[in-house]
């Protein structure tokens, strides 16, 4: 499959790598596979290329083309998701109720929309209102081709069948990691948030100061054998390493281990299909509530989103990421910082000081999420290349496990 890698400067052939690239993430699955949605977190495969769609038509054909019109109009409200300001929207835990329109259809409502957006940038692609907009519909996309591949991972999951996603991906070299080590952290007033300086999300900024203090960060992620060491000293039984909501989430939900470990702890399902657990990987698919209590337990902490981007903002961006085709985490080659698992930071997910959410509908897009959640960094093995930086901030529930989601340590004081 050719999936892109860095942006190219063409913003017609970005959309047409991004727009193609969505289609061929879902080319291995049947029409079957894509109406199905497991749990109200997960979005059916149809579901995500049809909203990602609707995206650019309500907010980019609708706003700037007079001449464009809809497939159909229903699709407004199928494919909204959570925009209220833009009108009402059809109930998120039952987009798997959807078996119309058919696959066939959304392909089709994609082409519509396409060739609308191609018209556009051909017409009135020197308009930059408008080409902002479409690239922020591109880095859009790049989100939900995450999500479709983390969804539907959760959605074969629930097959006792254990059939592969993709049955082609290749597995990543494994080694064993260097002895898990720690180096010295910036310290004091340290500038973080956007750059500036090409596409980012309104959640990135302003670029501010921020105040670290001593500390020290862990030089890669945490393995599975690692984990398993946690588990094997008891960690899940032991009241005295967990959060409160993180003892009663796990007793309530009888969690024992990383979702998708089989519980014999000897393989783990993955988009490749069941696979054994490579012990050198990092750990994946854990909560924040499993992380933090992993930390207490190594006698460490997670670090502070801050911490993080400080330690992130002079890598090169380079790692495991979509492109590299393994769609799994793979074990450390470098610091880990991006690619592999998004990391689960202490950070609760806030808005940076001075924040200003952008104008109209687009302000639900990262704003009113800004409650109740954790703030992680670095993108993952399923994140396009092209699509992560220092400052990217994502965000989730505290026991959100389906998404690639890890560990890295962090520790108090210096070296
Ligand atoms: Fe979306």
């Amino acid at each position: 499959m050719t999936i892109p890698a860095r942006a190219t400067n063409s913003l017609p052939v970005s959309f047409e790598r991004v727009r193609k690239t969505s289609l061929e993430l879902a080319s291995t699955l049947a029409p079957e596979d894509t109406v199905v949605q497991s749990m109200p977190d997960v979005s059916p495969t149809k579901w995500h290329l049809a909203h990602v769609t609707w995206f650019f038509e309500r907010f980019v054909l609708e706003v700037f083309d007079d001449s464009y019109r809809r497939l159909n109009d229903g699709y407004d409200f199928l494919f909204n998701s959570y925009y209220y300001s833009a009108g009402q929207m059809h109930a998120r835990p039952k987009r798997g109720m959807l078996t119309r329109p058919t696959l066939d259809e959304v392909i089709a409502y994609r082409r519509h929309v396409d060739a609308a957006i191609q018209q556009l940038l051909h017409e009135r692609g020197d308009n930059t209102e408008i080409t902002d907009r479409i690239t922020l519909g591109i880095n859009h996309e790049q989100q939900h081709q995450e999500l479709l591949l983390t969804d539907i991972l959760h959605v074969f999951a629930q097959n006792p069948l254990r059939p592969a996603v993709n049955p082609s991906l290749e597995l990543p070299p494994s080694a064993a990691p260097a002895s898990y080590a720690f180096i010295t952290g910036p310290i004091g007033i340290q500038e973080v948030g956007a750059m500036g300086e090409g596409f980012y999300f309104d959640n990135e900024t302003p670029r501010h100061p921020a105040l670290l203090h001593e500390h020290q960060i862990g030089t890669r992620l945490v393995t599975n054998a690692e984990y398993r060491e946690f588990i094997d000293a008891g960690g899940y039984h032991n009241s005295s390493l967990w959060l409160s909501d993180g003892w009663a989430t796990i007793n309530e939900r009888g969690w024992n281990r990383p979702l998708y470990w089989a519980e014999d702890l000897a393989s783990q399902y993955t988009l490749g299909g069941q696979r054994d657990i490579d012990p050198h990987a990092p750990v994946c698919h854990i909560s924040y509530y499993e992380a933090d209590a992993y930390a207490r337990w190594a006698g460490a902490r997670l670090p502070t989103e801050f911490e993080w981007e400080a330690a992130a903002a002079s890598e090169e961006i380079a790692g495991n990421f979509l492109d590299a085709g393994h769609w799994t985490p793979a074990a450390a080659d470098g610091s880990q910082l991006f690619g592999d698992v998004w990391e689960w930071t202490s950070s609760a997910y806030a808005p940076y000081p001075g924040f200003v959410p952008l104008d109209g509908s687009l302000g639900e897009y990262n704003c009113k999420f800004m409650c109740n959640q954790m703030t992680v960094r670095g993108g993952s093995c399923v994140t396009a290349a092209d699509h992560i930086r220092a400052s990217y901030r994502s965000f989730f529930y505290p026991d959100a496990r389906w998404q690639f989601l890890g560990i890295r340590l962090a520790k108090d004081g210096g070296a």
